[in-house]
């Protein structure tokens, strides 16, 4: 059924609903869409590609999966998802997503942090960057322009409720040309970010 409100029509993907998530596992109810990346997947991400490899051959694991509901991508509209970054390291560098810029370069994005550790990577394409730490119950906001990737410095999986505007789309492109001006490693123990 469509029916108009104010200046647009809405139809039956307008209609309110709510979603199940268990803010202590991450886990969401009955998602429309699960994207799941592996090592394969990364190739040409980390530092240390013979690491990747290595990785690759010895069982290819998840690195990351994302949850959620399908919701018009257009203005008005907000996206929401469960991203789950596992713990691990390529070589000593700390399991970390693609990354991206947001298509529609002015769209924000917040990541409420419910479980694990590690950083939201940002930068700008001037090369500016930001390691905002990310822990549970950590809220992290990205402003409009600046690409964003997750990194899991610790040994459980770190997990975000993300939101986002609904027409923002993902640049993959620019950001595996450009890549991140830091990386994080555990050395010795320790954090090193450079
Ligand atoms: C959406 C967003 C997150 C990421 C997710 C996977 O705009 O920022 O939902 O998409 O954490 O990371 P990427 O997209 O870098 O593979
Ligand atoms: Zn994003």
């Amino acid at each position: 059924m469509a029916h108009a409100v104010a200046d647009h029509t809405v139809t039956d993907a307008d209609l309110p609903f709510g979603v199940d998530i268990d803010l202590v596992t991450g886990a969401m109810a009955a998602p429309d869409r699960v994207l799941v990346r592996r090592a394969s997947d990364m190739k040409g991400y980390y530092k240390d590609a013979a690491a990747l490899d290595r990785l690759i051959a010895a069982g290819d694991p998840v690195h990351y999966e994302v949850f959620e509901k399908v919701i018009p991508e257009t203005y008005g509209h907000l996206l929401f998802c469960i991203s789950k970054l596992y713990p691990g390291r390529v070589g000593d560098e700390c399991f970390m997503t693609k990354g991206h810029y947001h298509t529609v370069s002015g769209t924000a994005e917040t990541y409420l942090c419910i479980a694990g550790t590690g950083y939201m990577m940002c930068k700008l394409s001037d090369g500016s960057c930001r390691a905002e730490p990310m822990r549970r119950n950590r809220m992290v906001y990205v402003p409009p322009h600046w690409g964003h990737r997750s990194i899991n410095t610790g040994f459980d999986p770190l997990i975000s409720f993300c939101v986002y505007p609904a027409e923002a789309g993902h640049n993959y492109g620019d950001i595996a040309v450009e890549g991140f001006p830091k990386r994080v490693f555990i050395r010795g123990g320790r954090e090193v970010i450079e």
